[in-house]
Formats: C-alpha cells, sequence, structure tokens
C-alpha cells in the first residue's frame, strides 16, 4: 500500500492559478476525500496525482517515492494506481471480463492467473456470472463496479477516483457507497476519493481534504470538520453550518469560552489556547440550538421561514432588529409558523481560530 505526498504543488492553467500551495500527507492505507465547490482543483489535483499534469511548482510522491518535481516525471503507467472516473471510461468493444482483465493482459499476466483474479474481483463487486455482457448491456452501478472490479483486479496500492458515483440516482449511490468503502476493507489500498457531495465524504472517508479556490482548507476527520472547522469557509460548507458574531469572547478552561450573543453570555468550545477578544466568530449548526425550556435564559427570535424535512422542521428564524440568521430544527411536536417568535438556547458553539 501507498502513502501519498502532496507538499507544496502549485499549477496554473493559461496564467490563472487553479492549485496554490497544496500540502497533503495521506497515510498508507488512509481513505482520504478531496472535498470542495465546482471548479475548486479536485479533478486538477487527481491529474498531477496521476501523472496526467505536472506540477509548475512542489513534489508529489507515492509509497516514499518522488514522481513528480524537482526535474522528475514519472509516467502515469509506472505510478501502481488504479484509477476510476465518473464516466467509468469501460471499453464497450470488450466484454465485462475482457475490461477487468485487459491491463493484466497488456503487462502479460498468464490466462490462468488472469482468469482467475477477474473471477474474483467481479465476485467481489457483486457482478458474478456477468463476466461475457458487454458495457451496453449494464446498468449504469453495474458499469461503476466494473470500473471498481478492473481497479481490483489490477492490485494496485492506490486508487484515485474521481466523483465516481455522479451519474448515478441517489438510491444507486447509497448501495455504492457500501461498496466502496466494502472495496476498502477487503484491499487496503490507499483511496483518494474526489466528490462534492459532503455526506459522501463523511460517510466514507477516515479523514476529509476541503478546498476551495485551488487552496487547502482544513484536513481532518468528519468529526472534527464538523465540530472545530478551520475557518468561515469550511463552517459554512459542512454539515449546514453558518456563523455568527458574538462579542467579549472570554476563556473559562482550556477549551472552552464564553461569549456575548444578542445579549447573553452563551458557552461556547474553542481550540486550546484562544485567548479572551473582543470578537468572535461562532461556528453553529441547526442541531446546536434547541428550544429553551421555561427555566432557562434563552434567546428569543421570529420565525422566518420553515421548511418541511420529515423527522424535523427546519426553521430559519433571527432576533427582531438584528441582521443575524439562525437555523435550527424543532420536532414536528412543536409546530410553529412564520411570524411566531420563539425562545432558543444554544447548546453548542465553536469559536473559529484567530486566523481566520
Ligand atoms: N486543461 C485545462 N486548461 C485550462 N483550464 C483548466 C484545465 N483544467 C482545469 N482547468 C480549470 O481549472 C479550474 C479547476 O478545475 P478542476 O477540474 O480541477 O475543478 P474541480 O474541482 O474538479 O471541479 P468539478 O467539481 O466541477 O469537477 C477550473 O476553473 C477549470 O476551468
Ligand atoms: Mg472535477
Amino acid at each position: 500500500m501507498s502513502d501519498i505526498e502532496i507538499n507544496a504543488v502549485c499549477k496554473s492553467f493559461d496564467g490563472r492559478k487553479v492549485l496554490s500551495d497544496v500540502t497533503l500527507s495521506i497515510r498508507s492505507g488512509e481513505f482520504v476525500a478531496i472535498l470542495g465547490p465546482s471548479g475548486c482543483g479536485k479533478t486538477t489535483l487527481l491529474r498531477l496525482v496521476a501523472g496526467f499534469e505536472s506540477p509548475d511548482r512542489g513534489t508529489i510522491a507515492l509509497g516514499g517515492t518522488t514522481v513528480a518535481g524537482v526535474g522528475r516525471e514519472v509516467p502515469p503507467e509506472a505510478r501502481d494506481l488504479g484509477i476510476v472516473f465518473q464516466s467509468y471510461a469501460l471499453w464497450p468493444h470488450m466484454t465485462v471480463a475482457g475490461n477487468v482483465g485487459y491491463r493484466m493482459k497488456v503487462a502479460g499476466v498468464p490466462v490462468a492467473e488472469r482468469e482467475r483474479r477477474v473471477a474474483e474481483a467481479l465476485e467481489t463487486v457483486g457482478l458474478a456470472g456477468l463476466g461475457d455482457r458487454r458495457p451496453a448491456a449494464l446498468s449504469g452501478g453495474q458499469r461503476q463496479r466494473v470500473a471498481l472490479a478492473r481497479c481490483l483486479a489490477a492490485r494496485p496500492s492506490a486508487v484515485l477516483l474521481d466523483e465516481p458515483l455522479a451519474n448515478l440516482d441517489v438510491h444507486l449511490r447509497a448501495s455504492m457507497e457500501e461498496e466502496f468503502a466494502r472495496f476498502h476493507r477487503a484491499t487496503g489500498a490507499t483511496m483518494f476519493y474526489i466528490t462534492h457531495d459532503q455526506a459522501e465524504a463523511m460517510a466514507l472517508a477516515d479523514r476529509v481534504a476541503v478546498m476551495d479556490r485551488g487552496r487547502l482548507m482544513q484536513f481532518a476527520a468528519p468529526a472534527e470538520l464538523y465540530r472545530c472547522p478551520a475557518n468561515p469557509m469550511v463552517a459554512g460548507f459542512i454539515g449546514e453550518g453558518y456563523v455568527i458574531e458574538a462579542e467579549g469572547f472570554a476563556p473559562t478552561g482550556p477549551e472552552r469560552g464564553e461569549a456575548n450573543l444578542l445579549g447573553q453570555r452563551v458557552p461556547v468550545r474553542c481550540a486550546r489556547g484562544t485567548g479572551a477578544r473582543r470578537n468572535a466568530w461562532i461556528s453553529l449548526h441547526p442541531e446546536s440550538l434547541r428550544p429553551a425550556s421555561d427555566a432557562e435564559p434563552g434567546l428569543s427570535l421570529r420565525v422566518l421561514r420553515t421548511t418541511y424535512r420529515g423527522a424535523f422542521t427546519r426553521v430559519e428564524a433571527a432576533p427582531d432588529g438584528h441582521p443575524a440568521r439562525f437555523s435550527l430544527n424543532l420536532p414536528q411536536h412543536h409546530p410553529v409558523r412564520a411570524g411566531d417568535s420563539i425562545r432558543v438556547t444554544l447548546d453548542d458553539g465553536w469559536v473559529l481560530p484567530e486566523a481566520a
């Protein structure tokens, strides 16, 4: 298995910077998702790792060997990578088995061994018995499984996937997510998985690299991205988060403090060593607020809009005469309508680090 070291990589196209100083250290066997809005440079980063593009500056190493940068350029076929594209990229004139075994055939793997590995790979992705079909006679999900089987059969030490589920419907996506998780467990391969779907990233990955406009914003485990975003971009991108300005932050413990929000002192979490400050941006999620009991102080908000979400109602609300906007979930047995006033308590908030 291979670790992937991306060090201070820059890339421009036609004088426009697409990747700025991206450094990412992926451990061998780790499942990493690259998450970010359209155009932020995800595919470009994958193409650099794969060897389809070369960096203007910086280096890339796979399994301890530098493959790009400092005057070195290892060709894609010599990088021991499997690649799975959104478009599957199967040969239409070959059978499923032919597609899965193609790389081994080119590499001169003996027929018997090849057939055994093809059968094994098809079995793993739940396509046993479909080896003689052509890709055209398969559903989208089955085609994506063939692409996975092809990858599996070649036994690469790292697999790069570029939005492999983007063409599939919601139900199929969920079952393919499981397929990827299984694939990862079965092979132990390092996974470099691009998506712009944060639920997918959070569900699958050990760590998620959030990118924005060619820069790495934060690289952390899903729970840390959710609980401790590094900056306003990550705070707003993950888990329907939003930020609210508070005043007079003062620490009360190593990773805790209090701030004034709408005239009330509220408890918040912060990074170790965060000092007192006049203004602080607090990152919240809809789950951070709940209706206040009669005994609690609570923030008074006016309901602006409600949206039915099945198990709960999403409520957008604001204090009268104040620009702040809050978003929270109310259970269905707590009916509210636009114009109602509600009192809520803050259960959890995170102070964005100063640099933000
Ligand atoms: N070969 C190229 N020549 C010129 N510009 C390019 C080239 N490849 C990518 N770009 C530009 O670089 C930027 C990043 O593109 P990239 O495909 O890496 O984004 P992405 O994060 O994968 O987006 P998406 O989620 O839409 O796939 C875009 O503005 C794109 O237009
Ligand atoms: Mg892309």
